[in-house]
């Protein structure tokens, strides 16, 4: 798969097959993808691989959080979108909500919905993006999102779907506790995993861009 067709047939998987993802693939991804770039090359990732019983005790220690209504605590605040940003993030949902037929009066669906999030679409593996507290304050969220998008084209490359994640990270204190990630680490994003599960139906939605126009201004 040449880089333009990878660009262009990413999309965020939000259902996966139970098949286990080997550890050596898993391996070989971050291999590549951390050739990212980042600034002045500090490379300010610190990458934590979590599948097993420790995936399942997040979800779980994530889905309690939710449950009590705990405060999330995310390192990048996620702030209430508004204006057209607003109308994008709407967007989207639709697109999602619509393909599983979830109404919008239908607290419950959209209550299991959101708990998917949470449970990092019961994918069989996840990434956990860190960064060292000293460097959180410089760049180190772009140099993080940028070796994001990298993992998910890699990924394509061994047939394997993603979703970059910012739930997965919104209760820091549970991946403290179940993936050892020490206080001097901040999440910053995490990454679900694996084989796509092409008949779960969010997973035909192809999200909508921009037209260029409303986006690029060129100065001659
Ligand atoms: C920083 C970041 C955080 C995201 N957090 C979530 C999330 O918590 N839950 C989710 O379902 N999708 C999340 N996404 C996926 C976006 O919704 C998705 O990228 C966007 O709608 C465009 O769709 P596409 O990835 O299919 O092109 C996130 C993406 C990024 C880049």
């Amino acid at each position: 798969m040449d880089v333009i067709e990878a660009i262009r047939t990413r999309r965020s998987i939000r259902g996966f097959k139970p098949d286990p993802v080997p550890g050596e693939t898993l391996r070989e991804i971050l291999d590549i993808a951390t050739r990212a770039p980042s600034g002045m090359n500090t490379q300010p990732w610190e990458i934590t691989v979590v599948t097993g019983k420790t995936l399942d005790n997040i979800r779980q220690g994530n889905l309690e959080m939710l449950r009590s209504a705990a405060a999330a605590n995310p390192a990048v605040p996620v702030r209430p979108f508004e204006g057209k940003y607003r109308e994008r993030q709407i967007g989207v949902a639709v697109q999602l909500f619509q393909s599983m037929g979830i109404t919008e009066e239908d607290r419950e669906k959209r209550a299991g919905w959101l708990q998917r999030g949470f449970r990092f679409f019961d994918a069989p593996a996840a990434f956990i993006l860190s960064a060292d507290k000293s460097v959180i304050a410089s760049m180190a969220v772009f140099a993080i999102g940028s070796l994001s998008q990298t993992i998910c084209l890699a990924a394509l490359r061994y047939g394997l779907g993603t979703c970059i994640e910012d739930q997965g990270v919104r209760f820091p204190d549970v991946l403290r506790k179940c993936a050892d990630i020490p206080e001097s680490h901040q999440p910053v994003v995490s990454i679900a995993i694996g084989y796509p599960d092409w008949d779960f139906p969010a997973n035909q939605v192809v999200s909508t861009r921009e037209p260029l126009e409303n986006v690029v201004t060129w100065r001659d």
